[in-house]
């Protein structure tokens, strides 16, 4: 029988070999830090993928994560940057924090993980409440597979690659628990271990519903983008729907 601690800790290894080579986000987030005075705040930093982008370009960032499995994993990986990372085990639905940023990144579907409206909205108010003007924050969102590959829903997907020199073997499986909830099931294998469960649940926001929000929050100059190329930022209209991931940007 594995402890709860044990299988977070795993889970997190995991989570940090499947992500880590993901960079597709990094150079909008080096594009920003670099306009905006730091130190830059990232919501939901999980294993610290962006984090270690952001320090090992220079820029001092505080990277919140309530997850302390996930936290701990990216301590050990941001360890060559403790003179300019600091990381936090912080909700933002609970408090603002005391110091105010420039530039706040909620980085790869972190706003997803709030269950419903009114963390929304005490998630935007307090990130409003933790920046300065100028500012801009960034959230990037996800989009169901039930939008973009509607006949996948429910089916196991199996993902091999190698990560870190270690081998990962992931069957994938997508339901909607409802209209918005997606439920991912990661059924994983290290090296060859054992094979071990992942669930996880993503509430999906609509572009048009996130400007709002926003907008109640006190944020301007709403836009998005359907890639990873700020200068095809768009403004919003009510009846936008993604054909992917998106990423939101707003001001101060
Ligand atoms: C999919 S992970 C993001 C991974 C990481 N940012 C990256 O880009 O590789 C989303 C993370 O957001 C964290 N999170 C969710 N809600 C949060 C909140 N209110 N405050 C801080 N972190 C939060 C979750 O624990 C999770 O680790």
């Amino acid at each position: 029988m594995v402890s709860r601690e044990y299988a977070a800790r795993h889970q997190a290894r995991f989570l940090d070999l499947y992500v880590t080579g993901f960079t597709a986000d990094v150079p909008i987030y080096l594009d920003l830090a670099a306009k905006y005075p730091g130190p830059v705040l990232e919501v939901g930093c999980s294993t610290g993928r962006v984090t270690e982008h952001l320090a090992r370009a220079g820029h001092a960032v505080v990277g919140l994560e309530t997850l302390r499995s996930s936290l701990a994993v990216a301590r050990e990986r941001c360890r060559p940057y403790a003179d300019r990372v600091r990381l936090q085990d912080h909700d933002l639905i609970h408090h603002p924090l005391p110091e105010r940023f420039h530039a706040v990144f909620v980085t790869l579907y972190a706003f997803n993980a709030l269950i419903d409206l009114e963390e929304e909205r005490l998630f935007l108010r307090h990130a409003r409440q933790s920046m300065r003007d100028p500012g801009i924050i960034v959230l990037d969102c996800f989009c169901p597979l039930s939008f973009v590959a509607p006949d996948q829903i429910g089916r196991w997907r199996l993902i091999e690659r190698t990560s870190q020199g270690h081998r990962l073997e992931v069957r994938d499986r997508r339901e909607m628990l409802n209209p918005l909830l997606e439920q991912r099931t990661q059924m994983f294998r290290i090296d060859g271990g054992p094979e071990e469960e992942k669930v996880t649940h993503r509430r999906y926001v609509a572009p048009a519903h996130l400007a709002e929000l926003l907008c109640e929050a006190g944020f301007e100059n709403i836009r998005w983008i359907q890639d990873y190329d700020l200068g095809t930022a768009q403004p919003i209209r009510p009846d936008d729907r993604p054909s992917g991931p998106f990423r939101v940007l707003a001001e101060l």
